[in-house]
C-alpha cells in the first residue's frame, strides 16, 4: 500500500470546502488524474453515495467507482476507490482556519494482481501525481479568478464558420473544456428563475443550479410535466427547495401574471435564466395576435426581464442569462417585419432573427444596467440534442445524432454564467463554452445603434399592457 498525504489551507468556508470536495462527481474538474467524474447516485452527498471515475493510467484511462463509507459534514468523509487493478481510500479532513478551511489530505492506495509487483516503483509517479491532485484542489478554491477573454482562434474559427460549427458539436464542448476553470461555488441563499425548465437545456440548468445549492424557480406551462421535473430534480440533487410556476410564455397576459407572482413570492431573485423558446415549421398566432416564436422566444423574455429588474436590482449582485442560438449568425435584424407576415414563412429564420434580437437587447440591457449590479449575459448551447431540436429539426437530428451534446453539455455555460464568480466581472458578452465569442461574422449583421433603439421602441410597444390586452398593436 502507498499512502500519499498532504495539508493545503484555501480561503472558503469550510462548508463551502466540504460540499465542493465530497462531491467526486467534481473530481475531473481539479485532479488532472481523473478524465471523467460524475455523481451516479441521487439525493445529497452521505453514505453510500457513488461516483463513476475514469482514472488516467499512462496512456489509458481505467474505470473506478468511488463509495462514500463515511460521512461526517463539513468536517470529514471517507470514500473507498475500486477499480480491477486499484483500491483506494481517500480520507479527507476539513477543519475551519482563520483564514479559510485547512484540508488534510490521505490516500491509501493499493495496486491489486499482476500489478502488487511494481507497487514499490509506482511510489515517486502516485506522489507526483499526488501533489498534482492537491495542487488542482487548491486552485479550484482559491480566490484568484479572472473572466476569460476573447480567443484568437475562437474569433478565427467562427469567421471561417466551418470550424465554428464543429465548435459546436459534442467534440467542441470536449475541445473547449479542457481549458476551464473549476466551478467550484456555492448558490445557497441564491434564487434562480428558469424559464423552459420541463425539457432538455432548461430542465438541465436547473438541475445543476440546484445541485450548487440555489432555491430555483422552475417555470413551465404543463403542471403536471413541471410538478414531475421538480420532483426529479428534488432527488436527483437532494435539494428540495425547487418551485414551480405556471406560465404559457407565448402570452403577454400569462407573462405578466408570472412575473407579478414571483415578485409577491421571491424577496430576492439573483438569477433569471429567459431559457424557453420554441422553432416553428408553420406560422401560427396566439389567442393575442402574435407570431408564436417572436412571442415566445422575444417579447416574453422582453417582457419579464422589464417587469423583474426592480427584483434583480434589489438582489444584487444578480444575473441575466439569455439562451440565444447559433442560427442567430445567419441574420441581422429584420425589423419591418416582426411578425413575419410579409414574406413565406420560414421557421429557421423566423427562430434566427428572434435569437438575433435576443443578443442584442442583451447588450443594450448590459449598458443601461451597467453599475446596477445586475450583469446580462448571452449565450448559445451549440447543438444538444433536446426534445425540442428532435422535434423541430428532425432531418437535421438523424445526421447530426452522434455528434449532438448531451442536454447537460449544452447547459453547461448557462450554469456558468448564473453562477461563477468570473461571470458576475463582465456584462453584455456572448458565450459559447464559457469563452466570449463574436456576436457576428457575416457583413451587415451586426444592428446599428438607430436598428437597436427601433428594436427597443417596437417590444415596448408589442408589450405594452393596454395595446396587448385589446390585440392592437
Ligand atoms: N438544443 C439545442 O441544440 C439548442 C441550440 C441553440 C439554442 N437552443 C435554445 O435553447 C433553449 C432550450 O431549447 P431545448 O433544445 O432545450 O428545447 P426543448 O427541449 O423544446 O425545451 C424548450 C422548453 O421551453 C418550454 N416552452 C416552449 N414554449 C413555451 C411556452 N409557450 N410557455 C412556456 N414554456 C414554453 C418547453 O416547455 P414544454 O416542456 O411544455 O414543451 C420546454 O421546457 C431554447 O431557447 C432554444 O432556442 C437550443
Amino acid at each position: 500500500m502507498i499512502r500519499l498525504r498532504e495539508t493545503i489551507e484555501v480561503p472558503r468556508p469550510i462548508d463551502e470546502v466540504f460540499a465542493y470536495t465530497s462531491n467526486f462527481g467534481n473530481a475531473a474538474q481539479w485532479d488532472p488524474g481523473v478524465a471523467d467524474s460524475s455523481k451516479v447516485s441521487a439525493g445529497p452527498i452521505g453514505i453510500g453515495t457513488a461516483f463513476e471515475l475514469r482514472v488516467r493510467f499512462g496512456a489509458r484511462s481505467i474505470p473506478m467507482t468511488y463509495v462514500v463509507r463515511e460521512c461526517d459534514p463539513p468536517t470529514r468523509v471517507l470514500l473507498e476507490g475500486k477499480g480491477d487493478s486499484v483500491h483506494a481510500l481517500d480520507d479527507i479532513a476539513f477543519a475551519a482556519t482563520p483564514r479559510g478551511t485547512r484540508i488534510t489530505y490521505t490516500a491509501d492506495i493499493s495496486l491489486l494482481g499482476a500489478l502488487r509487483v511494481v507497487e514499490p516503483l509506482l511510489k515517486g509517479a502516485l506522489d507526483s501525481v499526488g501533489k498534482k491532485a492537491v495542487g488542482g484542489l487548491r486552485a479550484a478554491l482559491s480566490d484568484d479568478v479572472a473572466p476569460p477573454g476573447r480567443s484568437r482562434l475562437s474569433d478565427l474559427q467562427d469567421r471561417l464558420i466551418v470550424p465554428g460549427l464543429l465548435g459546436f458539436t459534442s467534440l467542441g464542448y470536449h475541445w473547449h473544456r479542457r481549458r476551464w476553470k473549476p466551478l467550484a461555488v456555492s448558490l445557497r441563499g441564491r434564487t434562480a428563475v428558469v424559464t423552459g425548465a420541463t425539457s432538455g437545456l432548461g430542465q438541465a440548468a436547473a438541475s445543476q443550479l440546484a445541485e450548487l445549492g440555489a432555491r430555483v424557480i422552475l417555470v413551465g406551462r404543463n403542471p403536471d410535466k413541471a410538478e414531475a421535473t421538480r420532483r426529479e430534480i428534488v432527488a436527483a440533487t437532494g435539494n428540495d427547495d425547487v418551485a414551480v410556476a405556471l406560465a404559457d410564455l407565448s402570452l403577454l397576459a400569462d407573462v405578466r401574471k408570472l412575473a407579478r407572482r414571483l415578485l409577491e413570492t421571491e424577496p430576492r431573485i439573483h438569477v433569471l435564466v429567459n431559457n424557453a423558446g420554441v422553432l416553428l415549421n408553420q406560422r401560427t398566432t396566439t389567442a393575442e395576435g402574435n407570431e408564436t416564436a417572436l412571442a415566445t422566444n422575444l417579447l416574453a423574455p422582453f417582457l419579464l426581464t422589464q417587469m423583474l429588474l426592480p427584483r434583480l436590482r434589489e438582489s444584487a449582485p444578480s444575473r441575466i442569462v439569455n439562451v440565444s442560438s447559433g442560427g442567430m449568425y445567419a441574420t441581422g435584424l429584420v425589423l419591418d417585419d416582426l411578425q413575419y407576415e410579409k414574406s413565406a414563412y420560414d421557421g429557421s429564420r423566423a427562430y434566427a432573427r428572434t435569437k438575433r434580437a435576443l443578443v442584442t437587447l442583451t447588450e443594450m440591457w448590459a449598458e443601461r444596467l451597467k453599475g446596477s449590479g445586475v450583469v446580462v449575459h448571452a449565450m448559445h448551447p451549440g447543438w444538444a440534442d433536446t426534445p425540442g431540436v428532435a422535434g423541430s429539426l428532425p432531418a437535421f437530428h438523424a445526421i447530426t445524432r452522434r455528434f449532438l451534446r448531451t442536454a447537460e453539455q449544452g447547459a453547461d455555460t448557462i450554469t456558468w454564467l448564473a453562477a461563477a464568480e468570473e461571470a458576475a466581472m463582465v456584462t453584455g458578452v456572448f458565450w459559447l463554452d464559457r469563452e466570449p465569442h463574436t456576436t457576428h461574422v457575416i457583413p451587415g449583421t451586426d444592428p446599428s445603434p438607430q436598428e437597436r433603439q427601433e428594436l427597443w421602441d417596437a417590444l415596448a410597444s408589442l408589450t405594452d399592457r393596454k395595446k396587448s390586452q385589446t390585440g392592437a398593436r
